[in-house]
């Protein structure tokens, strides 16, 4: 059984005072003896202060977020291992909001991940094709290049250290999340093609779905057997609908 996870991506939003009042709220509401993991994903600059405000909560930090480069002459990059040395332990790699607004391709994602593997964090690699991909019928033609490129770079063993999170564009701040149905496809197609590779790997590796998850369509989408939790936008900002996407995850374990 692989535990479910609920990931906080607070994309940029934030503030000193802000944070501080919604990790209070979710401190309130969280219990630690659900079976699943919870993350949070803030903007760099607060990242070492929420680690600080979460040390001895069961909820783990990671960054949105990070250089493929190990260290050096790259003004305005954040590496690897400097996320660690703030104590994240996790790092998103390929949002489909890097992909679009930054231009990143799936080389320079598939860097990234090797990046986060080799300074000791775990990368969740986002997948998910736009509404026109799906429209064309591309959607398994986009989500498996995305794959493969990482696939290709790392190699399959690297995904035993990883999470993937489908996340289809058209679903993402639009208050349009995908079906169960919709999800499920793509999750056991993702599981597939791994598997291909490492049956057994493909098997345990956790996949998350991210595209308007709110209180409301929750349990319904982790109800499906592929879907092992979310990767959760906007609803991550509100202590209130968080802590019931987190419940709905304990629930579907
Ligand atoms: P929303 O939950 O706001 O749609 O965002 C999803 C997302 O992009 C999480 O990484």
């Amino acid at each position: 059984m692989r535990r479910p996870m609920v990931a906080g991506n607070w994309k940029m939003h934030g503030s000193e005072a802000a944070n501080s009042a919604l990790l209070s709220e979710l401190e309130m509401r969280l219990q630690p003896e659900w079976p699943i993991d919870v993350a949070v994903f803030p903007p760099f600059v607060y990242l070492a202060e929420v680690v600080r405000r979460l040390r001895g909560a069961s909820v783990g930090v990671g960054a949105q977020d990070v250089c493929a480069e190990p260290g050096g002459a790259f003004t305005g990059e954040v590496a690897g291992s400097m996320l660690r040395d703030v104590g994240c332990t996790l790092v998103i790699v390929g949002h489909s909001e890097r992909r679009r607004w930054y231009h990143e391709d799936d080389a320079v994602v598939a860097r990234k991940f090797g990046a986060a593997l080799a300074a000791g964090l775990t990368p969740v690699l986002c997948v998910g094709e736009t509404l026109e991909e799906r429209e064309a019928g591309m959607t398994e033609t986009v989500i498996a290049r995305q794959l493969d490129a990482v696939l290709a770079m790392n190699g399959v063993a690297t995904l035993a250290e990883a999470i993937v999170a489908y996340e289809p564009v058209w679903a993402i701040g639009t208050g349009r999340n995908a079906s169960p149905d919709q999800a499920e496809a793509v999750h056991a197609f993702v599981r597939r093609r791994i598997a291909e590779q490492n049956a057994t790997i493909g098997g345990r590796v956790r996949i998350l779905y991210g595209g308007s998850v709110k209180a409301a369509n929750a349990a319904e989408l982790f109800s499906m057997p592929d879907v092992d939790g979310g990767l959760v936008g906007g609803a991550s900002l509100v202590a209130d609908e968080f802590h019931q996407i987190c419940a709905a995850a304990a629930a579907s374990h």
